[in-house]
């Protein structure tokens, strides 16, 4: 019986994605809302989600303590590169204006969640360089809510150069140690560069950096 509610769960979500990626959203370029196109489970199946852990959850989060049904919430800000090697100290990063905002580079729509978590996603929704995939349902507010599959940091793939723990490897694209420091220029700097670009005045936003103003992302250590 639980098996089989679990197995509804799970077909339906995957039913779901199926649909969202099949009707052309795969097509949609670099940038453009993925975040609103999100499930929003009926309230009792919310609540199966979150009770029983789906197949794909267990899979990678066998460990990880349940969160209580509507109780989960995600820190506003983020102080990243507080463990920083270098002279390039704190990074402040308001995640809430990033998954909620009309953060797109030309100010007119919301990011979607993996265009930065970019393996909570299904294989099948992915653009190349990309092919890990975690998450066998597109991660938004809604899907995120709904399942106890945890969010991996961008850091606990992306490791600091020469820190690998054993048994990891350093991911790579391109010929490239996609290490911390790369992976998160890349991220959050080509965006900004290209909201630089369609919108000059963003340059006088406090805190808006693009790739070479090094010190207005980083508190200098
Ligand atoms: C848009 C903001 C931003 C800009 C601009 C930026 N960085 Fe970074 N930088 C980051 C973030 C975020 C990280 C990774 C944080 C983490 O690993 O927690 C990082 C990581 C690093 C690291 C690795 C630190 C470590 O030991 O883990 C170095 C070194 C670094 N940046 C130097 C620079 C230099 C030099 C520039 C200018 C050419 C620059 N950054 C521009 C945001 C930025
Ligand atoms: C589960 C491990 C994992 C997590 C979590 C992860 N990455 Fe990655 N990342 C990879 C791997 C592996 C690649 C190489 C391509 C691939 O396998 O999909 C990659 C590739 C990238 C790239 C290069 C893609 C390109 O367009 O050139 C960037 C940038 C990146 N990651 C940033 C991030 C950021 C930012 C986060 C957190 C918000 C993050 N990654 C979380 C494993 C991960
Ligand atoms: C602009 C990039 C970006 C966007 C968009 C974004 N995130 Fe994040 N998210 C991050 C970064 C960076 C962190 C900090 C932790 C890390 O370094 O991986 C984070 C952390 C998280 C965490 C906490 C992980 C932990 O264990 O600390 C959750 C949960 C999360 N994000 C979910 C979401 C959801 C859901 C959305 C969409 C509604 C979203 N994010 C949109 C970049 C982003
Ligand atoms: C997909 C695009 C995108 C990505 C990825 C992105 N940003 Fe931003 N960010 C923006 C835009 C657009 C603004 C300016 C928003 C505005 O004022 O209209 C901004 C503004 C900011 C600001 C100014 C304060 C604020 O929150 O508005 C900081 C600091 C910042 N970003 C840090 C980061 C860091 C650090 C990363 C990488 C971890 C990152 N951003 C990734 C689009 C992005």
């Amino acid at each position: 019986m639980k098996n089989l509610a679990k197995l509804c769960v799970l077909g339906a979500f995957v039913l779901f994605s199926f649909v969202t990626f099949a009707g052309g959203l795969t097509s949609v370029e670099r940038y453009r809302v993925r975040a609103q196109a999100g499930p929003t489970p009926p309230a009792n199946m919310a609540a199966n989600a979150t009770n029983s852990s789906n197949a794909n959850a267990a899979a990678t989060t066998a460990a990880t303590p349940k969160p209580a049904a509507g109780d989960k919430s995600i820190p506003k800000t983020f102080t990243l590169a507080q463990d920083s090697a270098s002279e390039y100290g704190e990074v402040t990063f308001n995640h809430d204006s990033h998954a909620a905002g009309m953060y797109s580079p030309d100010g007119k729509a919301a990011v979607g969640c993996v265009e930065c978590h970019h393996t909570d996603q299904p294989k099948s929704a992915l653009k190349p360089p990309l092919v890990t995939s975690e998450r066998d349902v597109a991660l938004t507010m809604d899907s995120w809510k709904a399942s106890t599959q945890k969010v991996n940091t961008c850091r606990s793939c992306h490791f600091q150069e020469g820190s690998v723990p054993d048994g990891k490897t350093m991911p790579a694209a391109g010929g490239k140690d996609l290490t911390n420091e790369l992976a998160y220029h890349i991220n959050c700097n080509s965006c900004h560069d290209a909201a630089a670009k369609l919108r000059p005045e963003l340059k006088k936003k406090t805190g808006f950096a693009t790739t070479n103003d090094c010190l207005i992302c980083h508190k200098k250590n």
